[in-house]
């Protein structure tokens, strides 16, 4: 049983849902320009330049919670920045964002880089500082609680197997080909069940257990807590189960969390704790995945997107084609 829709935020209405995915078009075809380019670093620019400026075109107050980086770190969507074409006057939104999640992909042509963002009232989604986050997700139609962060990795995938009523060997979990995951694939492998191993993005890794045409059932692992969030709301607007835990490999990093108001430093977050209210999430391909296509190059200068945009409030995920012209 998937949970109850969220109230319906009129906040959220008055920024055009639609308009989102101008932000996360325009990003992702600055970044097209450098896939296969083995530039990390100029294609994560060029999505973050056009992406900053996109913002601009949009009537919200808006305010990034989850960004490129700290102040001092970042010249541009450093959390807490401003954004928007109206400040002091639109719609005060609250805004994590990810201009190319999949920086190393791109720059090698690989499957799965997205252009993201999510967007929810102030004070919505968590303000999640830039550490790892343990992840485990599951699609919808499961029993509330079938999977739970405080188990084994044996036992959740024993108890999607028990309410899928399959065995635990027919279970497929993805995870991040990391070579801090060996200990969590042989776990997986002595079970017997499918490993997807994922070289990078693991928002998109975490958003393929909602489609049944994956043929993946959970994720777990640990990966980026700003992508954390940012799955999280695309969850909660097309339905699964979602857990995390922020993990700490030093003092800065506890310290980092505890400047954001991170008091209880082993809590295991719900989906609710980490895209609250009603949210929206848009994304576009970068470079082509099992959730989008990537922007393909045509011949007279013309160029196509492949983009969703989801809302919690509706449920409603719209799947968008667009033709642009340089
Ligand atoms: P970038 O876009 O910053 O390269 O992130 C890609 C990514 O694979 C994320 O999807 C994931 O959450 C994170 O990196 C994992 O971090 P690490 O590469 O340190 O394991």
């Amino acid at each position: 049983m998937n949970e109850p829709l969220p109230p319906h935020s009129q906040v959220l209405d008055r920024v055009l849902v639609l308009e989102m995915v101008r932000v996360t078009e325009a990003a992702a075809i600055a970044a097209s320009h450098l896939i296969g380019r083995g530039d990390e670093k100029a294609a994560d620019h060029a999505a973050v330049e056009a992406m900053r400026k996109a913002f601009d075109e949009l009537y919200i107050d808006g305010t990034v919670v989850i960004g490129e980086g700290e102040r001092d770190e970042a010249p541009m969507l450093y959390i807490g920045e401003k954004v928007g074409g109206a400040p002091g006057k639109g719609p005060k939104i609250d805004i994590a964002l990810d201009p190319l999640e999949g920086t190393t992909i791109t720059a090698k042509a690989g499957p799965n880089a997205l252009a993201v963002l999510a967007a929810g009232e102030e004070g919505c989604l968590l303000n999640a500082p830039d550490v790892y986050m343990d992840k485990l997700a599951v699609g919808p139609g499961y029993p509330h609680g079938v999977i739970d962060l405080a188990k084994s990795p044996t036992e959740n995938v024993r108890s999607v197997a028990a309410a899928k009523g399959v065995k635990p060997e027919d279970i497929i979990v993805c995870v991040l080909d990391r070579p801090r995951h060996a200990e969590l694939i042989a776990e997986l492998r002595a079970i017997g069940c499918g490993i997807q191993l994922i070289p990078d993005g693991d928002v998109a890794g975490v958003i393929a257990v909602t489609d049944e045409n994956t043929t993946v059932d959970m994720y777990m692992g640990s990966g980026g807590a700003p992508e954390g969030v940012l799955a999280a709301a695309a969850l909660r607007c097309v339905g699964g189960q979602f857990q995390g835990r922020l993990l700490f490999r030093n003092d800065d990093e506890r310290a980092r969390a505890r400047k954001w108001g991170i008091e209880d430093l082993n809590k295991i977050y719900q989906l609710e704790e980490l895209a609250k209210g009603d949210c929206i999430f848009a994304a576009t391909g970068v470079t082509s995945g099992s959730l989008l296509q990537g922007v393909k190059h045509l011949k007279g200068g013309k160029m196509t997107t492949d983009s969703v945009v989801m809302r919690a409030s509706s449920g409603t995920v719209r799947w968008i084609r667009g033709e642009h012209h340089e």
